[in-house]
This record gives C-alpha cells, structure tokens and sequence, in this order.
C-alpha cells in the first residue's frame, strides 16, 4: 500500500470523528438565529486548516457570513489549485422526520447522519484531511489554497465582491470542488455541467384585510384560489413552461450529445422504488436524465396563506404567497428569466387581485471542460482509485459561483464530487458514506499528483 494510503487507514477513525466535531455546529446560513453558530464554524474551518499545516488562513468577513481563506504555498513557480467548498448548511427541518438529531452525528450502516455530513462539511473536509495526509507523507505536489463560505445556500451574494476584491489573493491555476454527486460507488462519474437558478417569490393580494368566508366567499376573488390557477397554468398538457420566450436560449443537444447522455447507467425501475411513485413526470420527449441534466424547470417550492394551523377557520384570506424557482441550462440567462418570469406571471393576474413578483436570488449555468489537463486529472485519479474510468454526467443542482470563478477569475473548475443523489441532502437523515469519505481523501492526493505533472508537461 502506498505510504499516503497507510496514513489514512492509521488516521481514519480520527478523521471521522473530526469531521463529527464540525458536524456538531449548526452553522445554518438561513437563521439569523444561528449566527453566532455560523461564525464559530468558520473559526473551527480555520483552526482546522491551521492544524493541518496550512502557512496562513484567516477568517474574512463578508455584509454576510464570514469566508474563511487558507493556503499552503511551496513553490510559486509550481501549481495552484483553488480548493472551494462551504461550511454552511441547510435548515434541519422537519425536525420530527430524522431519526437522530441533526446536529448530533452518528454512524449507522457504515454512515454518517448530520445535517451537512455529504452537503458540505464531509465533502470539503476530505480536501483538509487530503492536505494533512499529503504534508505528513511528504507528498504535497503543488501550491494549495482554500476558500470556504459560509452563504452558499442561501445564494452566496457576497461571494462575487470578495473575487473581485481578491483576484490577486485567488490567484490559481484551477478550482476545485467536492459538493456534487457521483452515480454510484460502483459507477464513479464527473459532473461537468450545473445548472443555473432564478428565484423567485410572488404575493399576490385580494381584498384588503381577512374576511368571514360566508359573508364575503363567493362575491370576492380568493387569492390562494387565483394562485393555484395560475400556478398550474406555468406547465401546458406536455410539462412545457408556458413563460413566452423561456427556451429561446436553451441549447439544444445533438443526437449524439443526447445518445451519450442517456448511456449512464440509470434503472427507472429503482429510481421510482426508491421514491415510491408509480410514475415520473416531466417534460415530453425527454428522459429522466435529460430532464434533471440539460433541459431548464420551473418548480414550485412553497406555498401559504390563509389558515393552516390546527382544526378549522372560514377565513377568506387577503394574502397567498409561493415559493419558485426556475432551473436553467446554457445558454440561459438568469436575469433574463427572472424578467420574463415577472413580465408573465403579472400578465396572467386577473384584475380582482394585486401581484407582487421579487427575484430573491440567481445564478448562472455552467459547463466545465472535459478537455484539458483538469479533467484528465481527476479522471486519472478516480480510475486509479476506483479501478473504473469516470463517466462524465450532468448535474441538475446549482452551484451559482462556479460561473463567476470564470468570469472574475477566469478559472476552470472540476466538480469532482463523491456524494450520492440518495444521501438526502437537503432533506431530513442526511448522510454521507465512510466509504465515500475515505475514497475522497484517497482520490484527492492522485489528483494533485496527476494534475501537477501534467501541468509540467505541459509548459
Ligand atoms: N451541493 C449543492 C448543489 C448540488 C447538489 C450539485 C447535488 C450537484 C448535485 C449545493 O449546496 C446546493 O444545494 N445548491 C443550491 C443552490 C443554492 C443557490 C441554494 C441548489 O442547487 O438548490
Ligand atoms: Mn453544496
Ligand atoms: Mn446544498
């Protein structure tokens, strides 16, 4: 066994409970109630990559949550590689539906179940025990720096400020991230495409206050009943959205594209086993990999007003509210789509309500190259580590910074990310696979290794 692989077995149980101490802070970036959580998991981040062997890191405060900067430089004539990854996670709730406490980890089956255990902290944290595993075995390649947030689920709106206030500080050769999903363990893969986002949020009002739903139901418009019918009406009889001009910029795939596309190994079969449905929904004359990977959606994902506490009131409400968010494909444009989005869902109001539409935030799609010496060398280093060469696929989620890597920084990325679309991220028992844990840390160092000889090669 190579010395870097000895080390991690000697080290893993550590490393595991390492990363449970991380997990144990709820630094969830959408409550402002737990901010002082959020900023005393950016200092534990620090501390970590200190202890490690990083020769600077420091905390940077932000209008929001603080981004914690670290970097092990060796050489400057050597490599770079931009290491991105957030400490932030997502609401823990419904509460009632985990099976242990969010924020109070512990092993099951092999996994680890916490909030964040896959959706970020176990993934970014495999790069911290990565870079320790490399410094301890003498091993480290290139020049490492690392910026983790703390707002990428909540949009990561002061990021684009901090790159272009730090280009010189970011300097790199490549960014690399782990928050995306692999198929499988057995089916080691590369995401090279995210989508891109534009949320929005819409009130709509009727009468001016809450009215008795007997002496005014009937004569005046309900606002949730509008909602409802015009929610409905954003999707024709072949799940199209019916937003004028929505597609105008999709880029369509070639029947080739599309072809390969579909060859990833995916069973509809267990897909909707391990969802319960008896059906999958989507969009007409597409599949479901092309529906979640290159075509754009709209989704809905809240909706309120009126009464729903327990039992029973006859309330005509003055207010209905929801929750959408509409997921884009090159060469879409954010801005653009929450525009035409607005412009329509005002159009379709009948006149006995009012409509409020506010964009809450957005991000843009991105396609990372499966040329080039990145690509080649993460490809390299998950054959070697899986005995499998990656397929490359087509993420559905969104990671709206990877597009500003480029465009501030002019860098490339590569998503080489170990999660799976069942460790529920997002969702009550999150978790992430040991086995994926070690993989990762394991992965990492051959990625440095490959990725700095061909870069050498390369000049
Ligand atoms: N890590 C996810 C994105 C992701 C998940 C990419 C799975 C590929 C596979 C990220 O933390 C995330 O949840 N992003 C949000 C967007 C953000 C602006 C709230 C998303 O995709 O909904
Ligand atoms: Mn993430
Ligand atoms: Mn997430």
């Amino acid at each position: 066994m190579s010395a870097i692989n000895t080390y991690i077995q000697e080290n893993f149980s550590r490393f595991t409970d390492e990363l449970m101490e991380l997990l144990r802070i709820p630094s969830v970036s959408a409550d402002s109630n737990r901010n002082a959580d959020t900023s005393r998991c950016a200092e534990a981040v620090k501390e970590a990559l200190l202890k490690v062997g990083c020769n600077h890191a420091e905390i940077c405060q932000t209008e929001g949550h603080p981004i914690v900067y670290a970097e092990k430089i060796v050489d400057p004539k050597l490599p770079t590689v931009l290491t991105y990854g957030h400490y932030d996670v997502q609401p823990p709730d419904p509460l009632e539906l985990w099976t242990s406490g969010p924020f109070d980890p512990v092993i099951k089956d092999g996994k680890i179940y916490a909030r964040g255990s896959c959706d970020d902290k176990g993934q970014f944290f495999m790069h911290v025990k990565a870079l320790e595993t490399m410094l301890a075995t003498q091993a480290l390649p290139c020049n490492v720096k690392f910026m983790i947030e703390g707002e990428e689920e909540v949009g990561s709106s002061n990021l684009g400020t901090f790159l272009e206030k730090n280009k010189e500080k970011l300097k790199a050769d490549i960014v690399m991230v782990s928050d995306t999903s692999m198929i499988s363990m057995d089916n080691p893969s590369i995401e090279t495409g995210l989508r891109g986002l534009a949320y929005m949020e819409v009130e709509l009002t009727g009468p001016n206050r809450d009215l008795h739903s007997g002496v005014y139901g009937g004569a005046v418009a309900n606002p949730i009943t509008i909602l409802a019918k015009m929610i409905a009406s954003l999707h024709d009889d072949n799940n199209h959205i019916t937003i004028p001009g929505f597609y105008d910029d999709v880029l369509s795939l070639s029947t080739q594209e599309r072809l390969d596309l579909n060859k990833a190994p995916f069973s509809l079969d267990s897909y909707k086993k391990d969802l319960e449905i008896n059906e999958v929904w989507g969009e007409k004359d597409y599949t479901t990999l092309e529906r979640t990977g290159v075509r754009p959606t709209l989704e809905l994902n809240g909706i309120w007003g009126g009464y729903t506490g327990e039992g029973a009131k006859t309330v005509l409400p003055s207010k209905a509210y929801a929750k959408i968010s509409m997921r884009l494909v090159p060469h879409q444009n954010s801005q653009k789509i929450a525009e035409l989005f607005t412009r329509h869902f005002e159009s379709i109001a009948p006149d006995s309500v009012k409509v409020k539409v506010t964009e809450l935030h957005g991000g843009e799609p991105v396609v990372t190259p499966t040329e080039g010496i990145a690509y080649k060398a993460a490809a390299m280093a998950i054959e070697e580590c899986f005995g499998k060469k990656p397929i490359p696929t087509r993420g559905g989620g969104s990671i709206p910074i990877i597009a500003l890597f480029e465009k501030v920084l002019g860098l490339k990325t590569v998503l080489m990310g170990f999660g799976l679309d069942s460790d529920n991220i997002h969702s009550p028992n999150e978790h992430y696979g040991l086995f994926n844990f070690q993989k990762g840390i394991e992965t990492i160092p051959l990625f440095y290794k490959n990725y700095t000889a061909l870069h050498q090669n390369s000049k």
